[in-house]
């Protein structure tokens, strides 16, 4: 069978990419700059944007049975483009946020841009699968200029509570849905296998990465000061809610185990696969 992975570059993409090869199927990957994608030699790159639907020839699709849908703008003229060109089936990337399972993801940034890729794909098809994963444990990597500086990490509501999920388990997940009929019509949420305080979540990278360190809790308003010039500001907004949530209502657990088999990562092996992005010299 021959897969199509758009995103294949990315932090999943590169996980599912891997994963797909391990099965033994054709993985084309879409991407906007092949000279720049160092993936395996077995998979066949292919150019394209999903901004520039021109760039979305025929040439992409030719041969694809299914796909994984990367959620960037301009997904729908992808679809659109897709089956036209026979792709039976997508696999999507969204998020818990898409769910709106809270309050606070009414009207966010997430919520807003992955219910709107959600609808670009069911509306053109019936033969997708939707995941939903809450938040990556990559967002972690926030943490990694203090850690590798030796300062201690400074963040607010210290004793709210995550579940993040390891970047491979989210690709794992996919191959799943894209290799078997199962999940056909499904929107499946997905988190990591525990819901840790971020007190919690330290403690575990420093396990991982085999270092001590420090968490000093600062106010939303210091928070909010401190990275300003870096996050836009809806972005904070969301991730301020997230966390004022998870005090009174930790994450709720959603196992990748009935897609893949196995359990979750946990944070610590997580931080043990990124030691390097953790380490002194790492830019
Ligand atoms: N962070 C979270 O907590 C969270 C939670 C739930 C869902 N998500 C979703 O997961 C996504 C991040 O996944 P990731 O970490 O795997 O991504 P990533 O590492 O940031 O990689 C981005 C990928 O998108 C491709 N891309 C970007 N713009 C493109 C375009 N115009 N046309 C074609 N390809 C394009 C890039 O390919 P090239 O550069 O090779 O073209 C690259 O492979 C988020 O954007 C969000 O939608 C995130």
């Amino acid at each position: 069978m021959t897969i199509l992975v758009t995103g294949a570059t990315g932090a999943v993409g590169r996980h599912l990419v891997r994963a797909l090869l391990d099965h033994d199927q054709d993985v084309r990957a879409l991407t906007r700059d092949p000279a720049r994608a160092a993936l395996p030699a077995a998979v066949t790159l292919v150019s394209g944007d999903f901004a520039d639907s021109a760039s979305l020839s025929d040439a992409v699709f030719a041969g694809v049975d299914r796909a994984f849908v990367f959620p960037g703008d301009g997904v729908a003229a992808f679809v659109d483009a897709a089956t036209r060109a026979g792709v039976e089936r997508f696999t999507v990337l969204s998020s818990l946020a898409a769910a709106k399972e809270f309050p606070r993801d009414e009207g966010s940034a997430s919520q807003l841009h992955h219910a709107a890729i959600e609808q670009a794909v069911t509306t053109r098809t019936d033969a997708w699968t939707i995941l939903r994963p809450g938040t990556f444990a990559n967002n972690l990597l926030t943490w990694a200029w203090p850690i590798k500086n030796g300062w201690p990490i400074r963040a607010p509501y210290a004793a709210s509570a995550q579940a993040p999920i390891h970047e491979a388990d989210v690709a794992d997940a996919a191959a799943a849905s894209l290799l078997s009929d199962e999940w056909i019509g499904q929107a499946i949420p997905l988190t990591g296998p525990q819901a840790l305080t971020r007190t919690e979540q330290v403690a575990a990278i420093a396990a991982g990465i085999g270092r001590e360190l420090e968490l000093v809790e600062i106010s939303p308003e210091e928070f909010r000061a401190e990275v300003a010039q870096f996050v836009p500001a809806p972005i904070i907004d969301m991730l301020l809610d997230y966390w004022r949530d998870t005090l009174t209502e930790p994450d709720r657990v959603r196992p990748v185990t009935p897609l893949t088999g196995r359990p979750g990562r946990t944070l610590a092996e997580w931080a043990r696969d990124h030691r390097a992005d953790f380490a002194a010299d790492a830019t």
